[in-house]
């Protein structure tokens, strides 16, 4: 295997403990947005996705990204092709943008990783077209969550796009670790987080499920909210 550059290997102790519960199991399936060279795809296959049938689906440019500009990317997709080259059965590559791609393919996953463009813009757009294609109990790991790039300008950062799609979908999943990633576990069922258990007061047009999403679980434990019917609100 031939690489150029190391983002990845200081992450291999966390990504041990993480994903022990996937590693060797048969039929696992893994998505990675933006491989490079394919050393994080390298190291899954050989470390985690080692069971009958586990694939992971590679989603890339092979163009590089605005940090990128100064490597020389010419060779990039042949590169990552060449380091995959033992497993290529298990590698399913998707060259093109992942805003297009992701809507074309179909869940569920087990692992997704998102990897590829940093842009708070953009992560938050891979986040939410991956999210629906994550099964339940699912882990979602973001990488570069606290990137010390760009210090002034945060829509260049994946952090406020991962902070705001957390706040969005708060109770649908469990956080596993943060640190320089942020890794998640998708919840299958909605689980109310703690400054949720009350209704804001003087909110009563509200909708139950505007904090619930319609979660029956969350209903029956927490919320109990006059729907005024009268002014329109379903
Ligand atoms: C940081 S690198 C990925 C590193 C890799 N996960 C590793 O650990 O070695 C980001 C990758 O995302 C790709 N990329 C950037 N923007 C993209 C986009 N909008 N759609 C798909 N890939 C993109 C780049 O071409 C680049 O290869």
């Amino acid at each position: 295997m031939e690489f150029t550059q190391d983002w990845f290997s200081h992450n291999i102790p966390t990504w041990t403990k993480l994903l022990s519960q996937l590693r060797g199991k048969s039929l696992v399936r893994a998505l990675e947005i933006g491989v490079f060279e394919g050393r994080s795809t390298c190291w899954l296959l050989e470390n985690v996705l080692t069971g009958d049938g586990a694939t992971v689906d590679c989603i890339d440019t092979f163009a590089g990204a605005m940090e990128h500009c100064e490597l020389d990317l010419s060779s990039l997709q042949t590169r990552f092709e060449s380091n995959v080259t033992a497993w290529r059965s298990r590698v399913n590559v998707h060259v093109g943008m992942s805003a297009e791609i992701l809507p074309t393919l179909i869940g569920p996953y087990d692992l997704l990783y998102i990897d590829g463009s940093h842009t708070a813009r953009d992560v938050l757009v891979d986040t939410v077209l991956a999210w629906r294609l994550a099964a339940d109990n699912a882990i979602l790991i973001f990488d570069d969550y606290a990137w010390p790039k760009y210090p002034d300008q945060p829509w260049f950062r994946p952090q406020v796009a991962v902070d705001s799609f957390l706040a969005c979908f708060a109770g649908w999943y469990e956080v596993l670790d943060v640190g320089y990633q942020m890794a998640i576990r998708k919840r299958a069922q909605f689980s109310p987080p703690a400054q949720m258990a009350r209704p804001p007061a003087k909110t009563p047009a509200l909708r139950a499920d505007a904090w619930a999403f319609n979660s029956s679980s969350a209903e029956q434990t927490t919320y109990k909210i006059e729907i005024p019917q009268k002014r329109g609100f379903r």
